[in-house]
């Protein structure tokens, strides 16, 4: 049955530039809505800015800009990034838009009505860099330093509005313990549970401001709302139409570790008291939350001081020589997606790319290819009479590598494709058509051996599809299994067949050579 299926990367804040973080983000959740699609479900992917931050009216300010001037640029980076990365959204959110402001403000209506907003007074522990306050005991742990910035934590009074994030603790812990709601990789799940057990207070969901930037509170135009709780509606925002809310649900958020707490914790609690609402029964818990590590560079942590994130620029220099395909597998592929860190190093780059896409990928498809070239003048041999082990192996392949994208296990998933194309060079090193071509009476047999790897061909491009689209519809439509313009899928594909004359293409992924 055709699902629908919303994927949500998180909305980046616009007072600096994109860098390979922001690009993983997204690129996972699109991997994701791709992996829907291939499927044959229907995908809406959503990413976008967060720009009512305080970071980055000072980052205008320090340049001398107005703040919707210096959030627009931004704004527009992160949308060309995204573009360039190929990364297929379907709407992309700027927090700034009064779609969302009318949004926000009237969800902000409903939980005062509810009670679950109310005004109250807060002191505590601010960290600034991350606009967020911090538990004593958190504040104790951390030396009274950000554990993210190691500025000093300062001490904040303010008259603010609050959200009754008790209220809910015992739902949330049920609704984490009973699976419903579910975080992966498993483990973020024991760490959210431990400490929602831990207790959940009333958070301030407010900041008195003169300032013009951000949301206000409804009946109180002296307070903007907390941009963390203006930026969790987003989600909401761009699918509360009548053409769009059946998307609601999310599939599946994808966040770093570093917003877990927001996404794990107070977004689904807003939605509980959402959700208590006449006419608000549709918002229902996301159905799962992915919590992705960190990319470190070269063995250091990537941090402002350091100058060393990987930017943009950095990622387009590996996008000239590799291809964007070859960028995007290299990320998702050895990129943190679970539970871990993980390096981006020049050399882990080159390895992964020589060992995966020239040495496996390319070159078991240059290998099918050329045979076919040479024993059949390029004409795909018919389809034999019976079902091989090998064609059932392959299948065995495909249906895991398909349970891995469904769990959400992008890394795991790309692995279990990838041995599809090492199952290929297998069989051919196993059976040796190159042999037995020699002897005129094999061609038949040799014939079955190629069909079989052409069409396992077919299911390893199908696999890696979600990762690298622009190469493997390539793949596909040089195989006659895609037309251009045409979705790929599992299910409803083309299967290779017999008398078609294989294109050309271009050599995918040559072997790269360092230079000396
Ligand atoms: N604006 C908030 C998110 C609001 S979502 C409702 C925010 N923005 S951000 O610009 O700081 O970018 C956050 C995303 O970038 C997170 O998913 C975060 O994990 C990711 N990354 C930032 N640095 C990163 C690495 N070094 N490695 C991987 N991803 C990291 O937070």
């Amino acid at each position: 049955m055709k699902t629908s299926n919303y994927f949500t990367a998180p909305i980046y804040y616009v007072n600096d530039s994109p860098h390979i973080g922001h690009v993983f983000s997204t690129l996972l959740a699109d991997i994701g809505a791709r992996t829907a699609l291939l499927e044959g479900h229907e995908k809406f992917l959503l990413t976008g800015t967060d720009e009512h931050s305080a970071k980055v009216i000072e980052s205008a300010q320090a340049r001398g800009m107005p703040v919707e001037a210096w959030a627009q640029r931004n704004a527009d980076a992160f949308r060309q990034t995204f573009k360039y990365f190929n990364i297929d959204f379907d709407d992309f959110i700027r927090t700034s838009e009064p779609r969302h402001e009318s949004s926000v403000r009237a969800r902000i209506e409903q939980l005062m009505a509810t009670g679950d907003v109310y005004l109250g007074e807060y002191s505590g522990w601010y960290d600034a860099g991350q606009e967020e306050y911090v538990s004593e005991a958190k504040a104790k742990q951390y030396d009274f330093k950000s554990p993210f910035n190691k500025k000093p934590l300062v001490q904040r009074t303010e008259k603010n509005y609050f959200f009754r994030l008790s209220r809910y603790q015992d739902v949330l812990l049920a609704l984490l313990e009973n699976g419903e709601f579910k975080i992966h990789p498993a483990s973020r799940t024991a760490e959210v549970v431990a400490r929602v057990r831990d207790g959940l207070s009333d958070i301030p969901i407010s900041r008195h401001s003169s300032e013009s930037w951000g949301i206000t509170v409804p009946g109180n135009a002296s307070h903007v709302v907390y941009v963390w709780v203006d930026a969790l509606f987003n989600y909401l925002t761009v699918i509360d139409t009548d053409e769009r809310r059946h998307l609601w649900p999310a599939t599946l958020q994808v966040v770093g570790k570093d917003i877990l707490w927001f996404h794990a914790v107070i977004w689904p609690a807003m939605l509980l008291a959402l959700k208590q609402i006449e006419g608000n029964q549709w918002l229902e818990l996301p159905r799962n939350i992915l919590a992705h590590g960190f990319w470190i560079r070269e063995g250091e942590k990537m941090s402002k001081s350091m100058g060393n994130f990987v930017g943009i620029s950095d990622l387009q220099r590996y996008c000239n020589d590799f291809g964007v395909d070859g960028t995007r597998f290299f990320l998702a592929s050895a990129g943190p997606v679970g539970a871990s860190d993980a390096d981006f190093a020049h050399t882990r780059f080159i390895e992964s790319y020589n060992a995966n896409l020239a040495n496996t990928v390319g070159n078991c498809f240059n290998r099918v290819v050329g045979m076919i070239n040479l024993y059949f003048e390029g004409v795909v041999p018919p389809k034999a009479a019976n079902t091989t082990s090998f064609a059932e192996e392959i299948l065995q392949l495909s249906l895991s590598t398909r349970e891995k994208g469904r769990a959400f296990q992008y890394d795991k998933m790309i692995a279990s494709a990838l041995s599809i194309f090492r199952s290929i060079d297998q069989y051919v090193n196993l059976t040796e058509p190159y042999i037995l071509i020699k002897q005129p009476e094999n061609l038949e047999q040799v014939g079955n051996i190629l069909h079989d790897c052409l069409e396992a061909l077919r299911q390893g491009a199908l696999a890696l599809w979600p990762v690298m689209p622009t190469s493997m519809a390539e793949l596909l439509q040089s195989l006659g299994c895609l037309t251009e313009g045409e979705l790929p899928s599992y299910d409803f594909g083309r299967p290779v067949t017999g008398g078609y004359r294989i294109k050309e293409t271009r050599v995918m992924f040559p072997r790269y050579q360092e230079a000396q």
